[in-house]
Formats: C-alpha cells, structure tokens, sequence
C-alpha cells in the first residue's frame, strides 16, 4: 500500500479480484445532539466497531450491491458514489460489526468507508475535506439533513469538538478517557426524530432555543473539563444533558432505566446518544471492562471504547 493510501484510509488491491476496500469508524456522542444540527457545538468521539466496504470486480458487468434492495436508500447513495467517481462494473458489499440503526453512525461510516474505497479505487489523491463532503452527500440520502457530526468523527477518527459547517476541532485528553455504551434497544429513523425536533422548535422556538443554548453551554464547559483531565465534571453535565434530552421528548423509560442502572454502577455520568428514541447509552468512567461485569447485561450488547490524545 501506497503511503498516499495509507494516509486516506483505504487499501486499493492491484491485479486482484479486490480492487479496493476501506473501513470506518462509528461514532459515540457526548453532547449536543439535535442542538447540532441548529449550529450548536457537539462532542463525539470514534468507536472501535465499524464498516468496512469492498469494492471487486464484477465480471458479470454493471454495479451489483450485495445484501441491499435495489430501491433503497443505500442503493442509491452507492449508485451515486459510484457515478460521481466515475467508476462503474463492481460488485459493492459490506462488512463489519457496528450495530446499526441504535445511534451510533452506522450510515456515516458506511458513506466515509465507501468514498475512501471509491478514491482508493480511482488512484484519485482526494483533499481531505473533499472526502468529508462526499460523504456527507451521501449521509443526506439516509437523513435528509445531517449536522456533519457523525461522518466528521467517522473520517477523522478523534475525540472532537464539532460545530456544523466547520472541520471538527481535536479535544487533547490529558489522561485516557474510557466510555460503555450499551445498545438498550430498536429506534425510529434519525431522519424523523430530527425532523419532530424541528417541528417543535418551529412551534415552540423559545423554548427549544433555551434547551440547545443549555445544551451548548455543557458543550463548552466539557471540553474545558476534558482537556483538564476532570472527567467526574464531564460526567454531571452528560447527565445534565441527558435531561435537556428528556425535555425534548427525545428518551423512553428503557433508556432512562439503563442510564441509571449505569450511574449506580459507579459511572461517572451517562445519557442517551444519538437521536433517541430508543437506541444507545453512554457512560463515562474510570474503568469500562469493570462497570460492563458489574450490569449483568448481554455482553452483545455492551461496546467500550477508549480515548487517548495519541489516538
Ligand atoms: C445523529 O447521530 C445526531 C443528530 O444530531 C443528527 C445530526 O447531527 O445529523 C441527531
């Protein structure tokens, strides 16, 4: 593999039936969900678990997708893809062991994995932010709407600061920070919790503003927080920003049960992660393999992640 290739994540296979393959990461929100996509900060950060995408020849001819219906949005998103870079008689499949539809940037990795293997593949030496912009093309098909948060962390695979419309900023950890998330349960589409988020704030604007400009004040304080290392600090304002969530109809009993379970357990705070409705939790603290014995959980359910400023 090229240096180049190597710097934009992605292998391209020469004189294989593989022409090209790339993986990204999900992604884990600390704060500011929804407020995000109004132009507030938020802070997320990369998790292990990801997708991965390859891209072989298809002797048969055309563009085949493994695994998807031809009239689905990931259908379309990966025609797109394929045409803008020009590239066409592939077969397109998916791999990888990130939980889908629960939060956590399933759709954003898949979009940066699939133009990374795509520029792979074309021996385009791309601009990083004309990746970035590539997949948050694609990102529109699944959400209509996107802030850029999930694909910014997935492309960049760092602890970040993130306002819409900006390049994520890196947050340098002094100490390791580890997190647990733990998938509670089935959610709706992103795209209409977004959307009910919007229509409450057309109906209700001073009330939504008072809600995100809180959210955003947490934001700001944390990253001040984590960059000195008081991560008890970051933990009350994710419960803090857990409320603001619960105000904005955005949690469920499930959710609102496994952040307690997880406080009680020692973390040092949890919230809901992602768009709610359902999906994922996340909890900060001191030891994440440790917390994950103590909840009795399927382990299935739970991932861990750790974030170093070297990371
Ligand atoms: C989804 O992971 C996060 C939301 O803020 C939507 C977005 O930022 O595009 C709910």
């Amino acid at each position: 593999m090229s240096q180049e290739h190597q710097e934009q994540g992605c292998e391209r296979t020469e004189g294989a039936e593989v022409v090209a393959h790339a993986f990204a990461p999900g992604k884990v929100i600390l704060f500011g969900e929804h407020a995000v996509v109004f132009g507030h900060p938020a802070i997320a950060g990369p998790l292990e678990e990801g997708v991965r995408v390859t891209l072989e020849k298809n002797a048969s001819g055309g563009i085949a997708i493994e695994g998807c219906d031809e009239v689905s949005a990931l259908a379309r998103a990966v025609r797109r893809c394929l045409h803008e870079f020009r590239l066409t008689d592939l077969k397109v499949s998916f791999s990888g062991d990130l939980p889908r539809s629960v939060g956590l940037g399933s759709s954003a990795a898949l979009a940066v994995a699939l133009v990374r293997a795509c520029a792979a593949a074309t021996g385009l030496m791309m601009r990083p932010q004309g990746l970035i912009e590539r997949a948050h093309e694609i990102e529109r098909e699944f959400h209509g709407n996107p802030s850029g948060v999930d694909h910014s962390v997935a492309f960049e695979k760092k602890l970040m600061r993130f306002v819409r419309g900006q390049r994520g900023q890196q947050i340098f950890l002094v100490k390791p920070l580890e997190a647990l998330i733990w998938v509670v349960a089935p959610r709706g589409s992103t795209r209409e919790h977004v959307a009910s988020v919007g229509e409450l704030a057309a109906t209700n604007p001073k009330r939504v503003e008072k809600i995100f400009c809180a959210i955003h004040a947490l934001a700001d304080s944390a990253v001040e927080s984590l960059e000195r290392g008081d991560y008890e600090r970051v933990g009350h304002a994710m419960d803090e920003n857990h409320r603001w969530l619960q105000e904005l109809g955005l949690s469920t009993p499930e959710i609102d049960d496994a952040c307690e379970r997880l406080r009680a357990a020692g973390a040092w705070g949890a919230k809901l992660t992602g768009a709610g409705g359902g999906g994922a939790v996340v909890a900060i603290c001191e030891d994440a393999s440790a917390l994950a014995r103590s909840l009795a959980v399927d382990p299935a359910r739970l991932l861990m992640t750790r974030w170093s400023s070297s990371a």
